[in-house]
């Protein structure tokens, strides 16, 4: 059986873009992929733990904190790794805020990069210890950040994510993209268009 884990992050409700299309590509690998056993995590509706001082420390310690409050956040910080550790395919909604991406995305990812569960310090530097996952990300931005655009540099979204997953050990990444959706309703238009070509054109398996 092969399972998806679905997270949206942006905080534009209806109005959002890549609700839309994480679940539009979520419906297509439903069709794809006979038996396919779906998670929903939506991080804007319950914002993952603010990973503080005193989560950081009971997350590192492995006992049980006395504070109520410290052991609900640790339980929930655990269930995100879990979530993410079971998923053989991840889709994740990133629409770009500020330049990266929405606080309660950041502050999921924040449960999912912990030593010794996801990646190791060795001698020769971090090692992943993620393999075997699908990371599929859907990328909504106002402006256009492509590599042979102004603002190529200014893409700490993309760049971002990459950069963290791939440390994880995440091999098999792929984005779909909706670009420069701020850029007037033609140049909205062809790139949702775009980005429903790139789901339809991807590969089940
Ligand atoms: C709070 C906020 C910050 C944004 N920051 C940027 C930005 O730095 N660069 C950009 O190109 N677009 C930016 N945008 C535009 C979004 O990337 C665009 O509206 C996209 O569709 C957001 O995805 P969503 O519709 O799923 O929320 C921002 C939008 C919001 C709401």
């Amino acid at each position: 059986m092969t399972r998806l884990l679905h997270v949206d992050s942006s905080i534009l409700g209806e109005k959002s873009l890549s609700r839309s299309l994480t679940a539009e590509l979520v419906d297509k690998l439903r069709g794809d992929i006979p038996g396919l056993e779906i998670a929903y995590r939506d991080v804007a509706a319950v914002a993952p733990p603010t990973l503080s001082s005193a989560l950081f420390f009971a997350r590192a310690s492995g006992a049980e904190p006395e504070d109520a409050t410290l052991r609900a956040d640790l339980s929930a910080a655990r269930e995100l790794l879990e979530e993410f550790l079971a998923a053989d395919i991840v889709v994740i909604g990133a629409p770009m805020y500020n330049f990266s991406i929405p606080t309660q995305l950041r502050g999921w990812i924040d449960h999912l990069v912990v030593p010794g569960k996801t990646f190791a310090y060795t001698q020769s530097g971090i090692q992943g210890l993620v393999a075997g996952k699908r990371v599929i990300v859907v990328s909504t931005r106002g402006s256009l950040y492509g590599a042979d655009s102004a603002r190529s540099e200014q893409d700490h979204q993309e760049a971002y994510l990459r950069t963290t997953f791939g440390n994880l050990g995440v091999t098999d990444f792929a984005f779909i993209r909706a670009e420069g959706v701020a850029l007037g309703e033609t140049q909205k238009k062809e790139a949702l268009a775009a980005a429903r070509r790139d789901i339809a054109a991807l590969a089940a398996a």
